[in-house]
């Protein structure tokens, strides 16, 4: 591996080889979501406590301070929404110049196995490889399933990973599940970080299955409404900071988001 992709993904996978990114790209597809109305606000006080944020250009130059330095993981997948015929028919978004103009740690694109745009899908990561690994910007796939995720199980999500990983990308980012979620991680030869999905009903829900995935080998999350929808957003980032970073278990991390959210 080169420099400049060592470098970068060392700026997103921290000394203890775990990683905590938040997701603000949400509205590349179904516009100003709830507590995401402005981006910039919602971030402002969780920027310390995670390691890059995953975003689109637009909302990086128009809401993001280029000052605070933060990691970005650009968002660069999209052409669809959620009232669109399918939003598995995304390309790719931004040129490489863009990529590298935005000074991107790494970009993310959406791959959606088993959907009617499968091929374009995944020919797009390859494309993407191909051009990102010319300049030594890592590409994390984001292994998408639409509105389909309760029928996603352990088969298919370490189907969907281990594509992601033989078609190039550096990183997977992939969901949880309650079974087998170490088949997913072991079936997959590159990092797995875990995805959020809609919001849980509680904040022990979340940190116990981020605590198990961890147990079970990704490497961290990327959780965006589970973190900034949340009734006390700092609370929860620095809870899952804890098991991310420093070996909280979920009562552990649940202990402190009680006490930080003086619940
Ligand atoms: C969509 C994405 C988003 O980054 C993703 O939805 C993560 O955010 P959340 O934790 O809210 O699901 O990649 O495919």
């Amino acid at each position: 591996m080169d420099w400049g992709i060592k470098n970068r993904l060392n700026r997103l996978i921290q000394p203890d080889g775990h990683c905590f990114f938040l997701p603000i790209d949400h509205g590349y597809f179904q516009g100003p979501t709830r507590c995401l109305e402005k981006p910039g606000e919602t971030i402002k006080p969780l920027l310390d406590f995670v390691d890059a944020i995953f975003v689109t250009r637009g909302v990086l130059r128009s809401c993001v301070d280029p000052a605070d330095n933060k990691p970005i993981i650009l968002r660069v997948s999209g052409g669809t929404s959620v009232i669109g015929k399918d939003l598995a028919n995304e390309s790719i978004t931004t040129s490489i110049e863009e990529i590298i103009r935005l000074n991107a740690a790494a970009v993310g694109i959406s791959i959606f196995v088993g959907s009617n745009y499968e091929r374009e899908t995944l020919l797009n990561l390859a494309r993407l490889v191909n051009k990102c690994e010319n300049y030594g910007i890592p590409v994390m796939a984001v292994t998408a399933v639409g509105k389909e995720l309760g029928s996603r199980d352990s088969r298919y999500l370490a189907l969907s990973c281990r594509i992601a990983a033989e078609l190039g990308a550096r990183v997977v980012k992939t969901y949880w599940c309650e079974k087998d979620f170490d088949k997913v991680v072991k079936g997959c030869p590159v990092p797995v970080v875990m995805a959020g999905g809609p919001k849980c009903k509680t904040e022990l829900e979340v940190l116990e299955f981020v605590y198990d995935g961890m147990q079970k080998g990704a490497i961290g999350i990327n959780l965006g409404r589970n973190v900034w929808q949340d009734a006390h957003p700092v609370a929860i980032a620095r809870a899952l900071r804890a098991i991310i970073h420093e070996n909280a278990t979920a009562g552990q991390a649940h202990e402190l988001f009680k006490e930080i959210a003086c619940v």
